[in-house]
């Protein structure tokens, strides 16, 4: 399995992936900044690995405290997480994560437990919510093979892979379970600028499983559904709406039109907690802008005359409409959206 993340005696280990494809390096952050940094670097990417990289970073903050009183602790804890919680706004799973940790100190803290105890209980707690990933996409994958081509084309946008969860991937996940269960697919992995992490992230963790991958330029699917040389497109996603409408990685947007137009299904695969349903309507999903530079430089190089206006948004929404199924953890959610979904929360 990649070894996206892990808890470990000295802290938690990163393989970092602003690194990838050409060094496999790893980052072990010893304290709560180093793993805020870490996400806001992008070492670690991609929203349910997020999620669980705050958790641990939560429980490493309390765990490595030296406070001597409940009160001096639960001060500590606050700065914690607004620290953590200032890393990137669009992935909820970062601050589901965060929240899951928070929890769990308040409860205890209000019991008056041991400080000892309550190390214990957030670092096991983080290390369950670790483990839950894994399984969650392992379910992602049995529900979501089905939906996949026996034989076919797919086509996938930035990378929803084991890399960008605590392993087995959400949207490669139910590609990595039909491929298991016998379909032969062939996975079209769009570059994704700026960031590349098509290009750089699903093409080495699917060449690394024998998955055959071909990587794209963002511009060229279109031409590629004309010719009707994809069957499905799938896709992660950093933040559903309570109406289904899914944040994803800039460019998302378009290939869900685009799949719209030529009659391809466009499926969204996330784990439950990807649900947001405090916010109602994509409309309400804050999008990360990021550093111009991404987008001027290429690997150190200037590629844009000085001063030119920049846009660097991370992410863009799909609206519901053009999505034909959200694999989940607990099933699939097919339209209306708003009904299955609240149906879905409802249903725990
Ligand atoms: O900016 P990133 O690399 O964190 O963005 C990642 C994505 O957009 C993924 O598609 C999404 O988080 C789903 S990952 C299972």
């Amino acid at each position: 399995m990649i070894p996206t993340l892990e808890w470990t005696p000295e802290g938690v280990n990163f393989l970092d992936q602003t690194k990838l494809p050409l060094e496999e390096t790893y980052v072990v952050a010893t304290d709560y900044k180093q793993v805020a940094r870490v996400i806001r670097d992008m070492i670690v990417r991609g929203a349910p690995a997020i999620g669980v990289s705050a958790a641990m970073g939560v429980a490493l903050g309390i765990e490595r405290s030296e406070a001597q009183t409940l009160p001096e602790l639960t001060a500590e804890v606050a700065v914690i997480c607004d620290t953590l919680a200032a890393t990137r706004p669009t992935a909820v799973n970062l601050f589901w994560g965060i929240g899951q940790v928070r929890e769990r100190y308040n409860e205890l803290a209000a019991k008056a437990t041991p400080i000892p105890e309550i190390k214990t209980a957030v670092v096991e707690l983080a290390k369950r919510l670790y483990d839950e990933d894994i399984a969650a996409c392992k379910r992602m994958g049995a529900f979501g093979a089905e939906l996949l081509p026996m034989q076919g084309t797919v086509l996938t946008h930035c990378n929803a892979g084991a890399l960008a969860t605590c392993g087995y991937g959400s949207a490669l996940g139910v590609v990595r379970a039909a491929v298991e269960r016998g379909h032969k697919i062939d996975v079209l992995a769009d570059e994704t600028r700026p960031f590349l992490q098509g290009a750089r992230l699903t093409a080495w963790e699917l060449m690394k499983d024998n998955i055959k991958t071909t990587v794209l330029c963002d511009n060229m699917s279109a031409a590629l559904m004309a010719q009707g040389r994809i069957q499905a497109v799938i896709v992660g996603a950093d933040r559903i709406a309570a109406n289904g409408d899914t944040a994803n990685k800039i460019g998302t947007y378009g290939v869900s039109i685009l799949a719209k137009e030529h009659g391809i299904p466009f499926y969204v695969a996330a784990p439950f907690n990807t649900i947001d349903m405090a916010t109602a309507t994509g409309a309400g999903i804050p999008i990360e802008q990021r550093d111009p530079r991404e987008v001027t430089h290429s690997n150190g190089k200037q590629m844009t005359p000085d001063g030119v206006g920049i846009e660097n948004p991370a992410f863009d929404v799909t609206p519901a409409k053009y999505i034909a199924a959200i694999i989940t953890e607990r099933g699939v959610l097919r339209a209306p959206f708003e009904a299955s979904i609240r149906a879905m929360a409802a249903s725990r």
